[in-house]
């Protein structure tokens, strides 16, 4: 069947986001929302896999998440913003999709392994099966294009060995169905695009920036204001030498790469104009127009999304509209899954 493209993707809402959510993907999400049907998803049930998490804190939680999609661009009316959990056919889908996934694809996981830790006995189910929910949520809207950063690479090629397993598993209820093609899901794509697909961590170049890093200074949170955007900036970790005139000289250079990166991502241009501009700097000079530059960008967003988390009410609202809008889509494409699976009902 020739998919109609639909847009679909998620965050947790765990701790803040950060630059790297942003950049990675809400940027790309505002793009995307101009172009295509889209779906945005405040991922709850994914929330909890990792830690327990405060009830009350995780109310805040997704309504700030949802807050900050708004504050970023995103529009409610035209795309469906809704939180996950309000939506039940995720996990019903996922039931489904835990009997089509393989032990030993999840055992390859990368981001399990790592979440897990050492103690990996002690690591919940949901953990585990986390990426099966993933792939749920987005076949049970027949996503077609899946914008996100690098780290969800993996992830998304799990999604499409389960759409391809399950078409290939019932192939001749598919076809039964009326399905030419014998695709029942589309193998959806992973969007990984622009400058700054793996922001990495201030502190430490090799590593990304993440909510869990225990310091704070390793990342720019979307609360944070203009005065301590500019601190973490400035005390960013560098190396010794000036900044490269061309992008080879970034090579082995993991910090200065990824603040010429991040530089481009926040200007929407290239590296290489960046450095065209800077090459021969010093970083205490590259530092400061790389904090003006991202206080300009990140403030009115901090500003806006403290505007729209003052009324709560309203984004109950949201969600809730946006759930329906979400099920209205959903409902069917279970219901029809779970005929071919030959359940009766
Ligand atoms: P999450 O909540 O960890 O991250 C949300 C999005 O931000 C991107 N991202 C980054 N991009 C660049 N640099 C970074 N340092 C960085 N850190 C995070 C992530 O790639 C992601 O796009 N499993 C997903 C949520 C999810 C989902 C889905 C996504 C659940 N279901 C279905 C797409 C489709 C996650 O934990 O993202």
């Amino acid at each position: 069947m020739a998919f109609k493209p639909r847009v679909f993707s998620g965050m947790q809402p765990t701790g803040n986001l950060h630059l790297g959510n942003y950049l990675g993907a809400l940027v790309r999400w505002v793009e995307m929302e101009k172009t295509h049907e889209c779906i945005y998803c405040i991922v709850d049930m994914h929330a909890i896999t990792a830690a327990w998490q405060d009830p009350k804190e995780l109310q805040t939680a997704i309504r700030d998440v949802t807050a900050a999609y708004i504050a970023a661009g995103l529009d409610p009316r035209k795309s469906i913003l809704f939180n996950q959990s309000q939506v039940s056919a995720h996990a019903e889908l996922a039931w489904i999709f835990n009997c089509t996934a393989r032990l030993g694809w999840l055992n390859r996981m990368t981001q399990f392994k790592e979440k897990a830790g050492k103690d990996r006995e002690n690591a919940s189910i949901g953990l585990y099966g986390y990426p099966v929910l993933m792939a749920a949520d987005i076949l049970v809207y027949r996503g077609t294009h899946v914008p996100v950063g690098e780290d969800q690479k993996q992830h998304l090629e799990l999604t499409r060995d389960i759409a391809q397993k399950f078409n290939s598993d019932y192939r001749k209820e598919i076809a039964e169905a009326g399905y030419t093609d014998g695709e029942f899901f589309p193998l959806a794509e992973p969007v990984i695009m622009g400058t700054a697909t793996r922001v990495m961590s201030l502190r430490d170049g090799t590593k990304k920036m993440s909510k869990s890093d225990a310091s704070d200074l390793s990342r720019i949170n979307m609360t944070d204001d203009a005065d301590t955007i500019a601190r973490k900036i400035q005390k960013a970790k560098t190396d010794a030498e000036g900044l490269p005139s061309e992008e080879a000289g970034l090579a082995s250079r993991p910090e200065a790469d990824n603040l010429v990166g991040i530089y481009a991502a926040l200007k929407d241009t290239t590296k290489l104009e960046v450095l065209r501009e800077f090459g021969g700097s010093q970083f205490s000079t590259f530092k400061k127009a790389l904090a003006d530059v991202a206080v300009t960008r990140l403030t009115p967003v901090n500003a806006e999304m403290r505007r729209l988390v003052s009324d709560p009410a309203e984004i109950d609202r949201i969600l809730k509209d946006g759930s329906e809008r979400a099920r209205a889509i959903a409902e069917p494409i279970l219901a029809e899954t779970k005929r071919l699976v030959g359940f009766i009902g």
